[in-house]
């Protein structure tokens, strides 16, 4: 008979808040690297309760490994610094290699019931450095192969002569989702050299036949030391587990945050990049997916030459994707409003601004405060549209950001402004909200925009106009 592999330990792990503050369960971290090398780490959710995740994980970085993010029940979206856009539902998995470098988010959506796990695979030390990529895996494309006692979804790897929705390029680890029911037995023969894990989400579990009364209990990871042959049985309840398989590195780990490398130099250069602004190396990750060409115009109520405001329109042109037709409208050449001069015919700077307006799908806005509220060049060219039979701007979508060296970052401006899209009929988008507080030192002395952070939540707003622009289409 093949040797069975033994149970060697059991992880309960800890309830733990990450990202800015999701409640899960830590299975496994760094403690326990040397024994279930390849694998890192091991976060669980399991809740019915959104207030637990819907804080997310925004904005942060990762080198150096693969990030799987498996749910069986929920939605999860994500998105990265390069534009690039997803969202993982019930059944589906997203298998990140972060390789050389990512900055993303992911954000779980409120559901009834959010279930699943996020995974860190290491990638050998020869690899960590590699080509960033997804691989998206619909719940459509993955292999159910029904044994009548269990259920097994072949996420990566192989099982019974059935390919897995998914290979690994790195370590070419095996994932399997198994439903097992309630009193059957369920076996699993691999590499007998690999290292083997399961978390059992929920049930009990029996893995020694010698031995039946030896239970294990749902929500804990159990690592099987080497054998040919995994053999479990549900006892009492139906089981679902997920089974990890893969060959160990074995390879110095040295890990710090979100950035697992090999030497502590190497971690030092990563968090030296990220400070510099020279952490992404590559920009070879999937787009996403073409959409029609969208025109956005940027209005700004500054005319000053090194305006903050303008330097973040400016910005802009770098962060849309490629999709984007964008164009910054000068306002300095339009008159003040006055009836008078409107009744003999439109200044054609006015009809100029008229025209693009027209043309435009969407409106983005950075735009100073001043005295807490609308400065006039804005708000004039704003008046100068609003009039006539021909309104270029009702029904559009709007974004606004502002920037300002106070600590406010212009917060005021942008409600007064939006009281003015009321009466125009402009549809401005909620969320996120981007106040450039401090301003004076997140541009250099060119007045390129240097902070990345603002650049992300920048990215955002964009990507949330253009949502709606969409929808609205
Ligand atoms: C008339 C005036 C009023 C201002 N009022 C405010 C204010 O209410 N809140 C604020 O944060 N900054 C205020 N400021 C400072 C501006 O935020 C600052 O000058 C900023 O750099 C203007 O944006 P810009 O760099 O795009 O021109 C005011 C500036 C001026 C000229």
């Amino acid at each position: 008979m093949a040797a069975l592999r033994r149970v060697i330990k059991l992880v309960k792990g800890k309830q733990v808040t990450d990202g800015a503050g999701v409640n899960l369960v830590r299975v496994f971290g760094r403690d326990d690297t040397e024994d279930f090398d390849p694998f890192l780490m091991l976060d669980a959710f399991d809740s019915q309760n959104p207030a637990d995740y819907i804080k997310g994980f925004p904005w942060h970085p990762h080198r150096g490994i693969e990030t799987i993010t498996y749910l069986i029940k929920g939605h999860i979206e994500h998105s990265d610094s390069l534009g690039n856009k997803g969202d993982i539902y019930d059944g589906e998995c997203q298998w990140m290699t972060a390789g050389s470098g990512i900055i993303h988010q992911e954000m779980p959506k409120p559901k009834p019931h959010m279930l699943g796990a996020q995974l860190w695979l290491n990638l050998p030390a020869k690899d960590k450095m590699t080509k960033p990529a997804y691989g998206d895996i619909k719940a459509g494309s993955i292999p159910v192969v029904d044994e009548g006692g269990a259920k097994v979804h072949v996420i990566a790897g192989e099982y019974l002569g059935n390919k897995g929705a998914f290979e690994g390029k790195y370590v070419k680890a095996t994932y399997l989702d198994v439903e097992l029911f309630a009193g059957q037995e369920w076996s699993f023969t691999d590499d007998p050299e690999n290292t083997l894990f399961i978390y059992i989400f929920s049930g009990k579990a029996n893995f020694d036949p010698e031995d039946p009364d030896e239970l294990i209990e749902e929500r804990q990871a159990v690592l099987f030391g080497k054998g040919e042959k995994l053999w479990v049985k549900a006892v009492g309840q139906d089981m679902r587990f997920i089974l990890l398989s893969g060959k160990a590195l074995k390879e110095p780990v040295a890990w710090r945050g979100p950035i697992v490398m090999n030497t502590k130099e190497e971690l030092d250069i990563a968090f030296k990049e990220l400070n510099n602004n020279t952490f992404i190396k590559d920009n070879g990750i999937r787009s996403s997916e073409k959409m029609d060409k969208i025109k956005i115009v940027g209005l700004t109520g500054s005319l000053r030459e090194k305006s903050y405001n303008k330097a973040v329109l400016n910005a802009v042109k770098e962060l849309v994707p490629d999709n984007v037709d964008y164009e910054v409208i000068d306002l300095s050449d339009i008159p003040f409003y006055n009836e008078d001069v409107e009744k003999k015919g439109l200044p054609d700077s006015v009809a100029n601004l008229k025209k693009k307006l027209f043309e435009a799908d969407g409106v983005l806005v950075s735009t100073p405060e001043y005295n807490f509220s609308i400065p006039p060049v804005l708000k004039n060219a704003l008046d100068w549209v609003s009039r006539g039979s021909e309104l270029p701007l009702y029904g559009k979508p709007i974004a606004i950001m502002s920037a300002s060296p106070s600590m406010l970052g212009g917060a005021r401006v942008q409600y007064h402004l939006r009281q003015v899209c009321v009466s125009l009929n402009l549809i401005p988008v909620n969320k996120p909200e981007v106040f450039i507080s401090n301003a004076d030192k997140k541009f250099d002395e060119n007045g390129v925009l240097v902070d990345e952070m603002t650049k992300r939540v920048i990215k955002d707003l964009i990507n949330a106009l253009i949502d709606k622009i969409n929808e609205l289409k």
